[in-house]
């Protein structure tokens, strides 16, 4: 699955997106080696910071349904943004630890701006689990 194809599963995850709060809709897509998809949308509650975003979700998504860090190719995130929708920090710090540090992540918009990098190059010089030792 390419860039793009991956891209419009991000675009049908963005659909099931509940944000009544910010009106702000966020689709995510994580390929598989074996080809699955796993799909996320950021859900929002009148507890703000209780919300959760949709990478973070496309994430948990794949890892209840039994996948690993080890299966995770690329992600694929989408937003009505001007330009590509880049992941928010926390989103960062989470694809750093549960992704693979050459996975990519395609970041995009509703009008085809579409921009991939790995995952190293979302989050340099990231904190993790080394750094508890
Ligand atoms: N949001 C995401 O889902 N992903 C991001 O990387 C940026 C922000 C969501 C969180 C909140 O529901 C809405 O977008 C506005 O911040």
């Amino acid at each position: 699955m390419d860039n793009k194809e991956l891209v419009e599963r991000a675009k049908l995850a963005r659909k099931l997106s509940y944000s009544p709060y910010s009106k702000f809709a966020v689709g995510a897509a994580l390929l598989c080696n074996d080809g699955s998809v796993y799909l996320g949308a950021n859900i929002e509650n009148s507890s703000y910071p209780l919300s959760m975003c949709a990478e973070r979700n496309a994430i948990y998504n794949a890892m209840l349904n039994g996948k690993g860090k080890n299966d995770f190719v690329a992600l694929a995130i989408v937003a009505n943004t001007p330009d590509i929708c880049a992941p928010c920090g926390a989103c960062r710090q989470v694809i750093s630890e549960l992704m693979p540090k050459d996975a990519k992540v395609i970041m995009a918009n509703l009008n085809d701006s579409i921009k991939a990098v790995t995952v190293d190059e979302l989050l340099p010089f990231a904190f993790s689990s080394e750094d508890l030792n």
